[in-house]
Protein backbone atom coordinates (compact mmCIF):
# COMPACT_ATOMS: atom_id res chain seq x y z
CA UNK A 1 0.00 0.00 0.00
CA UNK A 2 2.39 1.89 0.67
CA UNK A 3 4.16 1.85 -2.79
CA UNK A 4 0.65 2.64 -4.04
CA UNK A 5 0.14 5.90 -2.31
CA UNK A 6 3.78 7.04 -3.07
CA UNK A 7 2.98 6.02 -7.21
CA UNK A 8 0.21 8.08 -6.45
CA UNK A 9 2.20 11.01 -5.15
CA UNK A 10 4.35 10.84 -7.86
CA UNK A 11 1.79 10.11 -10.55
CA UNK A 12 0.02 13.31 -9.17
CA UNK A 13 2.84 15.36 -9.33
CA UNK A 14 3.72 14.11 -12.78
CA UNK A 15 0.03 15.26 -14.00
CA UNK A 16 -0.01 18.44 -12.14
CA UNK A 17 3.00 19.47 -14.28
CA UNK A 18 0.90 19.21 -17.46
CA UNK A 19 -2.09 21.56 -16.06
CA UNK A 20 -3.09 24.71 -18.26
CA UNK A 21 -5.98 25.75 -17.42
CA UNK A 22 -8.64 25.23 -14.42
CA UNK A 23 -11.09 22.51 -16.17
CA UNK A 24 -7.94 20.56 -16.44
CA UNK A 25 -6.96 21.30 -12.28
CA UNK A 26 -10.92 20.52 -11.52
CA UNK A 27 -10.44 17.13 -13.76
CA UNK A 28 -7.25 16.55 -11.83
CA UNK A 29 -8.33 17.51 -8.56
CA UNK A 30 -11.55 14.94 -9.30
CA UNK A 31 -9.32 11.92 -10.12
CA UNK A 32 -6.75 12.28 -7.26
CA UNK A 33 -9.02 13.81 -4.49
CA UNK A 34 -12.25 12.70 -5.08
CA UNK A 35 -14.62 10.25 -3.69
CA UNK A 36 -13.92 7.97 -6.34
CA UNK A 37 -10.81 8.90 -6.56
CA UNK A 38 -7.44 7.00 -6.86
CA UNK A 39 -5.86 8.03 -3.28
CA UNK A 40 -9.58 7.16 -1.70
CA UNK A 41 -9.57 4.02 -3.56
CA UNK A 42 -6.50 3.46 -2.33
CA UNK A 43 -7.36 4.74 1.57
CA UNK A 44 -10.40 1.82 1.29
CA UNK A 45 -8.20 -1.09 1.46
CA UNK A 46 -6.77 -0.17 4.79
CA UNK A 47 -9.42 -1.53 6.41
CA UNK A 48 -7.31 -4.86 5.74
CA UNK A 49 -4.59 -3.95 7.37
CA UNK A 50 -2.98 -4.86 10.73
CA UNK A 51 -3.09 -2.52 13.49
CA UNK A 52 0.93 -1.63 13.85
CA UNK A 53 0.56 -1.10 10.15
CA UNK A 54 -2.27 1.26 10.05
CA UNK A 55 -1.35 4.29 12.03
CA UNK A 56 2.40 4.05 9.26
CA UNK A 57 0.60 3.93 6.01
CA UNK A 58 -2.04 6.30 7.53
CA UNK A 59 0.95 9.12 8.11
CA UNK A 60 1.99 8.39 4.60
CA UNK A 61 -1.64 8.63 3.16
CA UNK A 62 -1.53 12.09 4.87
CA UNK A 63 1.42 13.27 4.11
CA UNK A 64 0.42 12.40 0.10
CA UNK A 65 -3.23 13.97 0.53
CA UNK A 66 -1.39 16.90 2.20
CA UNK A 67 0.82 17.14 -0.53
CA UNK A 68 -1.14 16.71 -3.30
CA UNK A 69 -3.58 19.37 -2.11
CA UNK A 70 -0.99 22.26 -1.19
CA UNK A 71 0.44 21.23 -5.21
CA UNK A 72 -2.92 21.95 -6.81
CA UNK A 73 -3.35 25.19 -4.37
CA UNK A 74 -0.48 26.39 -5.04
CA UNK A 75 -0.97 25.37 -9.13
CA UNK A 76 -4.18 26.92 -8.65
CA UNK A 77 -3.08 30.29 -7.96
CA UNK A 78 -0.72 29.95 -10.29
CA UNK A 79 -3.44 29.76 -13.21
CA UNK A 80 -4.87 32.67 -11.45
CA UNK A 81 -2.26 35.08 -11.80
CA UNK A 82 -1.06 33.35 -15.60
CA UNK A 83 -5.31 34.64 -16.41
CA UNK A 84 -4.97 38.01 -15.16
CA UNK A 85 -1.55 39.08 -16.87
CA UNK A 86 -3.10 37.57 -19.77
CA UNK A 87 -6.12 39.23 -19.85
CA UNK A 88 -4.33 42.60 -18.63
CA UNK A 89 -2.19 41.89 -21.66
CA UNK A 90 -4.89 41.00 -24.27
CA UNK A 91 -7.65 43.85 -23.25
CA UNK A 92 -5.10 46.58 -22.86
CA UNK A 93 -6.99 49.85 -24.17
CA UNK A 94 -4.54 52.21 -24.92
CA UNK A 95 -5.93 55.35 -23.92
CA UNK A 96 -3.61 57.35 -25.40
CA UNK A 97 -4.91 56.06 -29.47
CA UNK A 98 -6.80 59.00 -31.37
CA UNK A 99 -10.66 58.79 -30.93
CA UNK A 100 -13.15 58.06 -33.57
CA UNK A 101 -14.95 60.92 -34.36
CA UNK A 102 -18.90 60.66 -34.77
CA UNK A 103 -20.02 61.08 -38.31
CA UNK A 104 -22.46 64.02 -37.36
CA UNK A 105 -25.45 64.41 -40.10
CA UNK A 106 -26.74 67.28 -41.48
CA UNK A 107 -30.00 69.17 -43.09
CA UNK A 108 -30.63 68.17 -46.49
CA UNK A 109 -30.23 71.84 -48.43
CA UNK A 110 -33.55 72.03 -48.97
CA UNK A 111 -34.56 71.65 -45.36
CA UNK A 112 -32.07 74.00 -44.83
CA UNK A 113 -33.67 76.47 -47.53
CA UNK A 114 -37.59 75.90 -45.92
CA UNK A 115 -36.14 76.81 -42.18
CA UNK A 116 -34.48 79.55 -43.19
CA UNK A 117 -37.68 81.10 -45.25
CA UNK A 118 -40.01 79.29 -42.16
CA UNK A 119 -38.04 81.73 -39.66
CA UNK A 120 -37.79 84.84 -41.79
CA UNK A 121 -42.13 84.22 -41.53
CA UNK A 122 -41.86 83.75 -38.23
CA UNK A 123 -40.12 86.46 -37.37
CA UNK A 124 -42.65 88.66 -39.13
CA UNK A 125 -45.90 86.94 -37.24
CA UNK A 126 -46.61 83.94 -39.26
CA UNK A 127 -48.53 80.38 -38.65
CA UNK A 128 -46.52 77.76 -40.07
CA UNK A 129 -49.34 75.46 -41.21
CA UNK A 130 -49.71 72.25 -42.97
CA UNK A 131 -52.39 70.69 -45.33
CA UNK A 132 -53.63 67.46 -46.62
CA UNK A 133 -51.62 65.96 -49.72
CA UNK A 134 -54.24 63.87 -50.56
CA UNK A 135 -56.66 66.63 -51.27
CA UNK A 136 -60.82 66.69 -52.70
CA UNK A 137 -61.00 68.03 -56.62
CA UNK A 138 -62.85 71.36 -54.25
CA UNK A 139 -60.53 72.50 -52.31
CA UNK A 140 -57.38 71.67 -54.95
CA UNK A 141 -59.26 73.40 -57.94
CA UNK A 142 -62.81 74.23 -57.99
CA UNK A 143 -62.48 76.77 -54.08
CA UNK A 144 -59.57 77.71 -56.09
CA UNK A 145 -61.81 79.70 -59.04
CA UNK A 146 -60.43 76.64 -61.36
CA UNK A 147 -63.92 74.96 -62.45
CA UNK A 148 -63.89 71.29 -64.01
CA UNK A 149 -63.66 72.74 -67.62
CA UNK A 150 -60.95 75.55 -67.02
CA UNK A 151 -58.16 75.23 -68.86
CA UNK A 152 -55.56 75.95 -65.94
CA UNK A 153 -56.32 72.30 -65.10
CA UNK A 154 -54.10 71.11 -68.37
CA UNK A 155 -50.91 72.60 -66.66
CA UNK A 156 -51.31 70.92 -63.57
CA UNK A 157 -52.57 67.49 -64.17
CA UNK A 158 -51.87 65.22 -61.22
CA UNK A 159 -52.95 61.53 -59.81
CA UNK A 160 -56.24 61.37 -59.57
CA UNK A 161 -57.29 58.51 -56.39
CA UNK A 162 -61.27 58.87 -57.52
CA UNK A 163 -62.97 61.56 -59.68
CA UNK A 164 -63.18 63.49 -56.86
CA UNK A 165 -59.94 62.91 -54.42
CA UNK A 166 -56.20 63.64 -56.31
CA UNK A 167 -52.86 63.99 -55.04
CA UNK A 168 -52.65 68.22 -54.55
CA UNK A 169 -51.25 69.88 -57.69
CA UNK A 170 -50.72 72.65 -55.31
CA UNK A 171 -49.94 73.94 -51.70
CA UNK A 172 -52.84 76.86 -52.86
CA UNK A 173 -55.48 74.29 -51.43
CA UNK A 174 -54.03 75.28 -48.13
CA UNK A 175 -55.26 79.04 -48.59
CA UNK A 176 -58.90 77.71 -48.96
CA UNK A 177 -58.62 74.93 -45.67
CA UNK A 178 -56.90 77.99 -43.80
CA UNK A 179 -59.68 80.52 -44.49
CA UNK A 180 -62.34 77.77 -43.74
CA UNK A 181 -61.03 77.33 -40.27
CA UNK A 182 -60.15 81.06 -39.49
CA UNK A 183 -61.63 84.26 -39.24
CA UNK A 184 -58.80 87.33 -40.66
CA UNK A 185 -56.63 88.31 -40.19
CA UNK A 186 -55.09 85.53 -41.82
CA UNK A 187 -50.81 85.11 -41.95
CA UNK A 188 -50.25 81.78 -42.67
CA UNK A 189 -47.20 79.91 -44.72
CA UNK A 190 -47.46 75.84 -45.68
CA UNK A 191 -44.57 74.44 -46.86
CA UNK A 192 -45.21 70.62 -48.57
CA UNK A 193 -45.33 68.09 -51.10
CA UNK A 194 -47.01 68.64 -54.41
CA UNK A 195 -47.71 66.02 -57.38
CA UNK A 196 -48.08 66.30 -60.91
CA UNK A 197 -48.22 64.49 -63.28
CA UNK A 198 -44.69 64.54 -64.89
CA UNK A 199 -41.75 63.28 -66.33
CA UNK A 200 -38.66 63.35 -64.67
CA UNK A 201 -36.19 65.46 -65.95
CA UNK A 202 -33.33 67.89 -64.86
CA UNK A 203 -35.77 70.60 -64.22
CA UNK A 204 -39.08 68.19 -63.24
CA UNK A 205 -40.11 65.40 -60.98
CA UNK A 206 -43.77 64.42 -60.18
CA UNK A 207 -42.92 65.06 -56.55
CA UNK A 208 -42.05 68.31 -55.36
CA UNK A 209 -42.21 71.06 -53.24
CA UNK A 210 -44.01 74.80 -52.53
CA UNK A 211 -44.07 77.04 -49.75
CA UNK A 212 -47.52 78.99 -49.89
CA UNK A 213 -47.86 82.04 -48.43
CA UNK A 214 -51.62 83.56 -47.52
CA UNK A 215 -52.09 86.97 -45.90
CA UNK A 216 -55.96 88.03 -45.28
CA UNK A 217 -56.91 91.24 -43.65
CA UNK A 218 -58.85 94.41 -43.86
CA UNK A 219 -57.23 97.03 -46.20
CA UNK A 220 -54.44 94.47 -47.87
CA UNK A 221 -53.00 96.07 -51.19
CA UNK A 222 -50.43 95.18 -53.75
CA UNK A 223 -48.12 97.06 -51.56
CA UNK A 224 -48.36 94.38 -48.85
CA UNK A 225 -47.37 91.65 -51.34
CA UNK A 226 -44.05 94.17 -53.08
CA UNK A 227 -43.11 95.09 -49.23
CA UNK A 228 -43.41 91.55 -47.60
CA UNK A 229 -41.66 89.34 -50.92
CA UNK A 230 -39.02 92.42 -51.02
CA UNK A 231 -38.11 92.08 -47.43
CA UNK A 232 -37.94 88.13 -47.75
CA UNK A 233 -35.87 87.94 -50.63
CA UNK A 234 -33.64 90.60 -48.87
CA UNK A 235 -32.98 88.43 -46.69
CA UNK A 236 -32.92 85.37 -48.47
CA UNK A 237 -30.59 86.97 -51.48
CA UNK A 238 -28.64 89.35 -49.60
CA UNK A 239 -29.78 93.54 -49.49
CA UNK A 240 -28.61 93.71 -53.01
CA UNK A 241 -31.30 91.30 -54.05
CA UNK A 242 -34.44 93.00 -56.17
CA UNK A 243 -37.24 91.68 -57.31
CA UNK A 244 -39.07 92.07 -60.49
CA UNK A 245 -43.48 91.62 -61.22
CA UNK A 246 -44.73 90.26 -64.67
CA UNK A 247 -48.15 90.75 -65.06
CA UNK A 248 -49.09 87.16 -65.80
CA UNK A 249 -52.96 85.06 -64.76
CA UNK A 250 -53.70 82.71 -62.15
CA UNK A 251 -57.46 81.50 -61.88
CA UNK A 252 -57.34 82.23 -57.66
CA UNK A 253 -55.77 86.04 -57.88
CA UNK A 254 -56.60 88.75 -59.39
CA UNK A 255 -54.37 91.00 -60.39
CA UNK A 256 -51.62 88.51 -60.93
CA UNK A 257 -47.86 88.21 -61.48
CA UNK A 258 -44.71 86.17 -61.52
CA UNK A 259 -42.32 87.36 -59.61
CA UNK A 260 -38.74 87.30 -60.82
CA UNK A 261 -35.26 88.07 -58.57
CA UNK A 262 -32.46 89.78 -59.93
CA UNK A 263 -29.85 86.80 -61.18
CA UNK A 264 -27.80 86.14 -57.84
CA UNK A 265 -24.96 85.06 -60.11
CA UNK A 266 -24.36 87.80 -62.88
CA UNK A 267 -25.94 90.65 -60.88
CA UNK A 268 -28.07 91.44 -63.83
CA UNK A 269 -26.11 91.73 -66.62
CA UNK A 270 -27.01 87.95 -68.10
CA UNK A 271 -25.58 84.77 -67.90
CA UNK A 272 -25.99 81.28 -67.96
CA UNK A 273 -28.08 80.40 -64.79
CA UNK A 274 -30.69 83.48 -66.01
CA UNK A 275 -30.02 82.69 -69.45
CA UNK A 276 -28.99 85.81 -70.61
CA UNK A 277 -32.19 87.66 -68.65
CA UNK A 278 -30.40 88.85 -65.85
CA UNK A 279 -33.58 87.87 -63.68
CA UNK A 280 -34.89 84.22 -62.58
CA UNK A 281 -38.29 83.49 -62.12
CA UNK A 282 -39.05 82.55 -58.78
CA UNK A 283 -42.79 82.22 -57.87
CA UNK A 284 -46.34 82.69 -58.71
CA UNK A 285 -48.30 85.65 -56.82
CA UNK A 286 -51.30 88.03 -56.58
CA UNK A 287 -53.86 89.75 -54.83
CA UNK A 288 -56.42 86.57 -53.59
CA UNK A 289 -59.60 86.69 -55.97
CA UNK A 290 -62.62 88.06 -54.54
CA UNK A 291 -64.76 84.82 -55.19
CA UNK A 292 -62.08 82.29 -53.78
CA UNK A 293 -62.83 84.68 -50.25
CA UNK A 294 -66.16 84.23 -51.12
CA UNK A 295 -66.13 80.85 -51.61
CA UNK A 296 -64.61 80.50 -47.90
CA UNK A 297 -66.91 82.42 -46.66
CA UNK A 298 -65.41 86.03 -46.54
CA UNK A 299 -66.94 88.99 -46.94
CA UNK A 300 -64.52 90.18 -50.10
CA UNK A 301 -66.31 93.92 -50.01
CA UNK A 302 -64.99 93.96 -46.47
CA UNK A 303 -61.44 91.92 -46.45
CA UNK A 304 -58.74 91.57 -48.91
CA UNK A 305 -55.46 89.59 -48.95
CA UNK A 306 -52.54 88.33 -51.14
CA UNK A 307 -50.84 85.24 -51.78
CA UNK A 308 -47.58 83.47 -53.24
CA UNK A 309 -46.74 80.22 -53.71
CA UNK A 310 -42.68 79.21 -54.53
CA UNK A 311 -41.59 75.86 -55.33
CA UNK A 312 -38.44 74.82 -52.98
CA UNK A 313 -36.67 73.29 -55.20
CA UNK A 314 -36.48 76.19 -57.37
CA UNK A 315 -34.98 78.46 -54.25
CA UNK A 316 -32.44 76.00 -53.49
CA UNK A 317 -31.07 75.31 -56.37
CA UNK A 318 -30.83 78.89 -57.28
CA UNK A 319 -29.48 79.92 -54.12
CA UNK A 320 -26.48 76.79 -54.47
CA UNK A 321 -26.06 76.84 -57.62
CA UNK A 322 -27.75 72.92 -58.52
CA UNK A 323 -28.36 72.54 -61.66
CA UNK A 324 -30.29 69.07 -61.65
CA UNK A 325 -33.21 68.72 -59.74
CA UNK A 326 -32.71 65.07 -59.26
CA UNK A 327 -29.41 65.77 -57.15
CA UNK A 328 -31.37 66.97 -54.44
CA UNK A 329 -33.01 63.47 -54.10
CA UNK A 330 -30.76 61.17 -54.67
CA UNK A 331 -29.15 61.31 -51.32
CA UNK A 332 -25.54 60.89 -52.12
CA UNK A 333 -23.54 61.96 -49.23
CA UNK A 334 -21.03 63.35 -51.31
CA UNK A 335 -23.05 65.97 -53.25
CA UNK A 336 -25.15 66.64 -49.79
CA UNK A 337 -21.72 66.63 -48.03
CA UNK A 338 -20.98 70.01 -49.63
CA UNK A 339 -23.71 72.59 -48.19
N1 LIG B 1 -50.19 77.50 -57.08
C1 LIG B 1 -49.46 78.12 -58.16
C2 LIG B 1 -48.72 77.06 -58.93
O1 LIG B 1 -48.52 75.99 -58.41
C3 LIG B 1 -48.49 79.14 -57.63
C4 LIG B 1 -49.20 80.33 -57.07
C5 LIG B 1 -49.51 81.41 -57.89
C6 LIG B 1 -49.55 80.39 -55.75
C7 LIG B 1 -50.11 82.53 -57.41
C8 LIG B 1 -50.19 81.51 -55.23
C9 LIG B 1 -50.47 82.57 -56.09
O2 LIG B 1 -50.55 81.61 -53.97
O3 LIG B 1 -51.08 83.67 -55.59
O4 LIG B 1 -48.33 77.30 -60.04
Amino acid sequence: MKQALEKIELLAKAELEKITDAEQLEAFRIRFLGKKGELTSVLKQMAGLSAEERPIVGQIANRVRGGIEAELAEKAAQLKAETAARRLREERLDVTLPGKAPRLGKAHPMDSVMHEIEDIFIGMGFDIVEGPEVEYDYYNFEALNIPADHPARDTQDTFFITDNILLRSQTSSVQVHVMEDRKPPIRILSPGRVYRSDAIDATHSPIFHQIECLVVDKGITMANLVGTLDTVMKRLYGEECKIRLRPHHFPFTEPSAEVDILCFNCGGKGCAMCKGEGYVELLGAGMVHPKVLANCGIDPNEYSGFAFGLGLERVTMGKYGINDLRLLYENDLRFLGQF
